[in-house]
């Protein structure tokens, strides 16, 4: 069976999912820690556990959620959850959430699936919430019973750090759903519960794409995944031998959830524009293209029909030629759609946010990026199952993701400073190529190094960017090992019974 047609996997021990030595020794601490301090809050054992890891995004930025390819690996870091379930006599009907690490305060909901989340008041067991309410509308959409809710005991406990652009929220969110899934006695395909997390996410309010949570979910030990939309695949990809992926934060935190209005549902609102903009250039009529065109890959036959007709096979011909340069007022915009744009978005609040907040709007910038990075994904892929050497693969697969960086950078405009500074000394400390990671506007970034030289690369690196900050006191000399670290691809989501 195709491996995201199966269930998330249940083990009975870790090593499945921790291997050995070492990296298990760490796990069987964390996992000790979780029950005892799920005792210790709640006076019972834990019934179950679920687990999900973050992920290095390593090509195919800002494209998800418009339909097109993208190629992460999961990272050891994750999220274990510890839940238990209330029995029908037990009164209180709550959802109790607390978490291993003291700084985050036990957060308590009703255990009403309907509830709103409360986006003005921003919690961080919010997102346990998403996945509860994901869950049930799920469920709910199938016909499927679960019985009348009950009270939830719930204990956390994460190591993907928080604003990173490692899907510290993905890992929370698909571990919390997969742990309510699993105590409610059900398992779904995995494809059907990365579309489920992907949904839960917008629950806080970012129109994220499903990337994050389709590798938390359908990850495999040693292969980065080529992840397809519509429907859900994932494909393993086995990375040349004699490279190594090192993830460096840049010490900025990238905030998703709160700058969405100007950053992330931006982006997302603005690839929309280009989309119904360039349908219309190519001759659809104003009316079908606003109801009927979502992304940049709903246009992309047009575009190529376009592209064709001019000798060439890159849609990206017909953002150039129908598309300016300069960033578009509403007005401009409203002339072409013949409708306004509060009207086209007038069932997405986060969307009539972000309308607000904009000045104009960079149409074609953000298409550029999107149709070449799409682009990009697949010469990654391609190149990995080349007959290259493994030496002249590695330096290709570099030249790609400093390709994705410069568009990013510049077209995307999703680094910032702190990034920018990182990657260049990435690259002049002997990366084959280095880019930011994840959403961005902060977060880490990712940097292609031969095996050979890592150590030497993460010390250079140490010396270069880290240690003003720790003179500083921005962050701390003995915690740098959670900042800047070598990291091979992990497994995905588990459910834990022992
Ligand atoms: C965030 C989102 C993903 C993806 C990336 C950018 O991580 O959750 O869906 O869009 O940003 O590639």
């Amino acid at each position: 069976m195709a491996h995201e047609e199966l269930p998330v996997p249940t083990y009975s021990s870790l090593g499945p999912v921790y291997g050995e030595g070492s990296p298990l020794e760490e796990a069987q601490l964390r996992f000790d820690r979780l029950k005892a301090k799920f005792v210790d809050l709640f006076g019972r054992e834990p019934d179950l556990y679920a687990r999900s890891p973050g992920r290095v995004n390593l090509i195919g930025e800002h494209i998800d959620y418009e339909g097109y390819s993208v190629l992460p690996m999961a990272i050891r870091q994750d999220m274990i959850v510890a839940i238990r379930k209330h029995g029908e006599e037990e009164s209180r009907k709550e959802l109790r959430i607390g978490n291993v690490n003291e700084k985050y305060s036990v957060c308590a909901y009703p255990a009403d699936p309907d509830q709103e989340v409360d986006l003005k008041n921003h919690k961080w067991g919010h997102y346990f919430l998403c996945g509860y309410k994901g869950f049930y509308e799920f469920v709910r959409s199938k016909g499927i019973d679960v019985g009348t809710p009950v009270g939830l005991d719930v204990v956390v406990d994460g190591t993907v750090p928080t604003g990173s652009g490692l899907s510290s929220s993905a890992a929370f969110v698909c571990s919390s759903t997969i742990a309510i899934m699993a105590i409610l006695n059900n398992n779904f395909p995995k494809k059907e519960i990365a579309q489920l997390t992907c949904e839960c996410e917008r629950h806080i309010g970012t129109q994220s794409g499903g990337m994050d949570q389709a590798i938390s979910v359908m990850a495999k030990s040693g292969f980065a995944e080529l992840i397809d939309f519509n429907p859900i695949r994932a494909s393993d990809v086995q990375l040349p031998a004699g490279g190594t992926f090192v993830i460096a934060h840049s010490l900025a935190e990238s905030q998703k959830a709160v700058t969405a209005a100007t950053n992330y549902n931006n982006r997302v609102v603005e690839c929309r524009l280009a989309a119904i903009v360039l349908a219309i250039k190519l001759g659809m009529k104003p009316e079908e293209a606003v109801s009927n065109v979502k992304t940049l890959s709903d246009v992309e036959g047009l575009c190529l029909s376009f592209a064709g007709t001019n000798g060439s096979s890159d849609p990206g011909l017909a953002v150039k030629e129908l598309l300016h340069e300069e960033p578009y007022t509403a007005e401009d915009i409203e002339k072409i759609t013949v409708e306004s744009l509060t009207s086209i978005f007038q069932n997405s609040p986060t969307s009539l946010d972000v309308l607000r907040a904009a000045k104009d709007f960079k149409l074609f910038q953000r298409a550029s990026h999107v149709y070449s990075e799409a682009k990009r994904v697949h010469a990654f892929r391609n190149t990995v199952l080349s007959k290259l050497s493994d030496e002249d693969m590695l330096k290709k697969l570099g030249d790609l993701m400093n390709e994705s960086h410069y568009s990013c950078s510049v077209l995307y405009e999703c680094s910032c400073p702190e990034l920018e500074e990182l990657v260049k000394i990435c690259r002049e400390n002997g990366a084959l190529g280095a880019r930011l990671t994840g959403a961005g506007w902060g977060g880490c970034a990712v940097a292609l190094v031969k095996e050979s030289i890592v150590p030497q690369f993460i010390l250079n690196l140490k010396e270069t960017f880290y240690q003003s900050r720790i003179d500083k006191g921005i962050i701390s000399n003995s915690d740098l090992g959670l900042y800047v670290f070598a990291s091979k691809p992990s497994s995905g989501a588990a459910i834990l019974k022992f």
